[in-house]
């Protein structure tokens, strides 16, 4: 069976970080929210991925490689524009063939696993369709889902008025039926093809449309303004592994932390959960729970907790402990004892800053 993985888009509503970088490369205790995506894939016995990309195709193809990391072989196809997700399937179509395939949104982050449902529509060719659902607080956001007697009978894409709690998450498995109910669609009111009235033509077709109710969490990481619990959420499967050889001075290390064996952390407390990246040095700091500090990174003399850092991030000398924050790349912060004693700000657009 195949895959498809859509890493297109723009990412508008993680603004100021997707203006630099692709949603789907945001890091979650630092790996990419992608290679949860690829890691669920090939977890469920999927290693002929293709990856849909766009704007942001040479980032994500720097990323991803050619799979061999994964050991899988991974095929780009390019999407011209946003288009809509059948969109994307449709120009997926040679690559497929003719075979069952699984696709999945590469901004999507879940935390149960798929591969038993992957394994059983493989096998099973009564079925046509499966979504994987999940019941949301504001399903008016996402394709939502009405279910009668246990059957999924009608799917309306972001509705005012929503007929069920119940959403359709970025996971979907088809057969080759779906091409043809591609083919009958019309741009809708975004200007896109949508992928729930693809399922909903099946559906009106009378093809069989199965489904499961996700357990666990479900983050749309290309909705969330709330990165910082995405990253808690990703922290909490952390396994813990700290080279000693990294340590030095007066440290402390405690609570689930992982440390990779390339940083340097001197005279300084971590407690966990907290991971920190390669060649990142932490000098005369505290590093509070619920933190992903990213690669190449220094902190020194400064105290952060329940906050992401990305890359080549200066952070020193900051009197006030950092929380609750999330810092873009090559981002400086520093205390100044220039005078007038003031803030000095060079500040990205849609940045937010609370003193
Ligand atoms: C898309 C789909 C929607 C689905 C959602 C899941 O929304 O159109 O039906 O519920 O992904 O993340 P979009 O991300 O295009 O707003």
């Amino acid at each position: 069976m195949k895959g498809i993985i859509l890493s297109g888009g723009k990412g508008t509503r993680l603004r100021p970080l997707s203006y630099t970088n692709a949603k789907q490369l945001i890091p979650l205790a630092n790996k990419p929210v992608l290679f949860y995506a690829i890691e669920q894939a090939v977890e469920a016995g999927i290693h002929d991925l293709g990856i849909i990309v766009g704007d942001t195709k040479e980032q994500i193809k720097e990323a991803v490689g050619d799979g061999s990391r994964w050991g899988i072989k991974v095929t780009y196809i390019e999407q011209d524009a946003p288009r809509g997700l059948a969109h994307a399937v449709k120009i997926a179509q040679p690559f497929l063939g003719e075979e069952r395939f699984l696709m999945m949104l590469g901004d999507n982050f879940t935390e149960e696993s798929i591969a038993p449902f992957v394994k059983r529509f493989r096998d099973d060719e009564s079925i046509n369709c499966f979504l994987f659902l999940k019941r949301v607080p504001d399903p008016e956001k996402s394709g939502v889902v009405e279910l009668r007697d246990g059957k999924v009978v009608r799917l309306v894409e972001k509705p005012k008025v929503p007929p069920s709690n119940l959403v359709a998450t970025g996971i979907y498995l088809f057969d080759h039926h779906v091409f043809p109910a591609i083919d009958r669609l019309k741009p809708s009111w975004r200007g896109e093809l949508e992928i729930t009235e693809t399922i909903q033509n099946l559906i009106d077709d009378g093809y069989t449309v199965d489904y499961h109710e996700l357990e666990g969490w479900w983050i749309d990481t290309g909705k969330s303004d709330d990165i910082i619990l995405a990253n808690r959420l990703a922290l909490s499967r952390l396994r813990g592994c700290v080279d000693e050889t990294c340590l030095h001075g007066e440290t402390d290390v405690s609570g689930l932390v992982e440390i990779a064996p390339t940083a340097y952390i001197e005279n300084s407390v971590i407690r966990g959960p907290v991971i920190i990246g390669e060649n990142t040095r932490i000098i005369d700091s505290y590093v509070g729970p619920f933190t992903s500090i990213y690669h190449d990174v220094l902190i020194r003399n400064s105290e952060i907790e329940n906050s992401v850092v990305l890359e080549h991030c200066e952070i020193l000398d900051v009197s006030r402990r950092i929380e609750s924050s999330l810092i873009g790349r090559h981002a400086y912060i520093a205390n100044s004892e220039k005078k007038p004693k003031a803030l000095r700000l060079v500040i990205a657009d849609y940045s937010n800053i609370q003193l």
